[in-house]
């Protein structure tokens, strides 16, 4: 095998798992990276981007990236060349194997810190199952020509006739061998100044995470990610801090996609419903266990999301058929086909571990009083202050015309008899077997709650047990801000979690 850089890190992904979710990593991983093997497993390595300004992200190897990740997948052999290296290391010994892929891309270290990275990629196969390899390295800003190639060729194919060796042991290792750190001793291959790590601790972390496949589906069971809708004018930024890791926001960005669509026929809650429902198909074709969770008028969306799940799972031709049609008339086009692959390969029953209210909008007491008249008035309303600056923070991608047609859909929901979001949990909760239903409410919230406690029972009666109604002391119905740790705890508790 031949080929330059070299690395530390592994982490390798099911072929059955389209996402490839790291299922472990080295130390040297977390030596490079600031994030530990806790951290990353379940994920895809594309945490690696956050935080790069993406100016500097280079789509091409991306891209690539994504190609080798689909091959993978779908358990072929990744054929693609030639590969993507930095400038000076375009020398005709790099060819590699099919399979194989090396690419170096800026990506950012936990603390936000950028560097450049050259990790290498292989599908191999263990036990009839196929994994992808990574091994990472950072590298030097700059690439310096003067340096002798001849030398870092040399070292690096030695590195790599190495890797190639262990590659044989890992994959003959008999899964019950216990490797201890005692192994870890190998002189450290140095490019460029820059840390190439030795060979021996990718043999040990390459074995150790081999024997942690065995834990692989409960290790990713503890990961949940939970996509979440947050409220009118806000945005998920005071939600971060309380959701789980990984949590993923779902865009309320919103105009009318077309021009001249009346503005009377836009539904927003159908939009963000079905974008939550995109994302929770992508994480369940993945195999990654997911929750769906919404503020205030973001429970719109997670209750008719629900509903759609339910339908899915007992009767998909059904399901489906009811999505697209509300996606025609809602997503932009380039939406609905993404959707439509998502449906495809989602598994029989695509259903969330859990889905959360926080007071989302359920009933006519959510939108008495304020909805109409947001609704009708052509400009923010003068008498609520906080309109305008809420809707010009710079996270903020709400306009007016997004508020109006969200208060409009609440209405109509909240409207309908029975309240169409009432009928949703319904359906959700006559599941004969199905997750659990979480409503969480401040207590501040004590005349709405009121009112809105027996309906959700009434609504889950079927199967009482499943519904779990959250009272938060103290907390009015922004509990994120008022009472942030009982909401992380709900979480916590919800998703078996360790206390932190
Ligand atoms: C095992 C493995 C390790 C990876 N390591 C990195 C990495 O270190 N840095 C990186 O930028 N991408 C890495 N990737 C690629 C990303 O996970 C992802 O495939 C890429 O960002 C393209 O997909 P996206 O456009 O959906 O993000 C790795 C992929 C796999 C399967």
């Amino acid at each position: 095998m031949s080929c330059p850089t070299r690395t530390t890190v592994h982490g390798r992904s099911l072929r059955s798992k389209p996402d490839c979710p790291l299922i472990a990593c080295s130390a040297g991983f977390t030596e490079l990276t600031g994030y530990s093997v806790q951290e990353i497993v379940g994920r895809n390595c594309r945490f690696l981007l956050n935080g790069v300004p993406s100016n500097l992200i280079d789509e091409a190897t991306r891209v690539k990236c994504r190609a080798f990740c689909m091959s993978s997948s779908v358990g072929e052999e990744y054929t693609g060349a030639p590969d993507n290296l930095p400038d000076g290391l375009q020398k005709p010994w790099v060819e590699l194997p099919k399979g194989e892929m090396i690419c170096v891309q800026t990506n950012a270290r936990k603390s936000g810190e950028l560097f450049r990275n050259m990790f290498y990629l292989k599908q191999v196969e263990l036990d009839e199952s196929h994994y992808i390899l990574g091994l990472q390295a950072g590298l030097p800003e700059e690439f310096d020509l003067d340096v002798s190639l001849g030398d870092l060729e040399k070292r690096c194919q030695v590195a790599f006739c190495k890797l190639e060796e262990n590659m044989t042991l890992i994959e003959q290792a008999p899964a019950n061998i216990i490797i201890t750190g005692h192994d870890v001793t190998a002189p450290t291959l140095v490019l460029q100044g820059t840390m190439v790590r030795s060979i021996s601790p990718v043999f040990y972390s390459a074995k150790l995470a081999y024997l942690k496949i065995e834990k692989f589906e409960e290790a990713v069971a503890m990961v949940v990610h939970v996509v979440f809708a947050a409220g009118i004018l806000s945005t998920a930024a005071p939600w971060s801090s309380v959701l789980p890791e990984d949590a993923v926001l779902v865009p309320v960005e919103y105009r009318p996609f077309s021009r001249s669509q009346p503005e009377a026929s836009v539904d927003f809650a159908s939009t963000a419903t079905l974008r939550v429902l995109s994302q929770a198909l992508n994480l369940s074709a993945t195999n990654v266990s997911y929750a769906v969770a919404g503020h205030s008028a973001g429970g719109a969306a997670v209750y008719q999301s629900m509903e759609l799940l339910a339908l899915l799972s007992t009767d998909r031709d059904r399901g489906s058929k009811e999505i697209l049609d509300l996606a025609a008339s809602s997503l932009p086009e380039s939406e609905v086909a993404e959707l439509r692959a998502r449906l495809q390969s989602a598994p029989p029953k695509p259903l969330p571990v859990a889905a959360f209210s926080f007071e989302g909008s359920l009933m006519p007491c959510d939108v008495d009083g304020w909805a109409a008249d947001w609704a009708l008035s052509p400009k923010p309303l003068e008498s609520e202050d906080w309109i305008l600056p809420a809707m010009e923070a710079p996270s903020s991608q709400w306009t007016w015309f997004m508020a109006r047609a969200c208060c409009r859909s609440l209405m109509e929901r909240c409207a309908a008899s029975p309240p169409a979001h009432l009928h949703s949990i319904t359906q959700f909760m006559q599941l004969a077997e199905g997750p659990r239903f979480f409503y969480v409410a401040g207590a501040l919230s004590k005349k709405r709650n009121d009112v809105v406690f027996p309906a959700l029972k009434h609504a889950a009666a079927a199967t009482p047990k499943r519904l779990e109604i959250k009272e938060i002391p103290h907390a009015g119905h922004n509990m994120m801000h008022d009472q942030p740790e009982a909401v992380k705890q709900i979480f916590r508790e919800a998703f078996e979690l360790p206390h932190a």
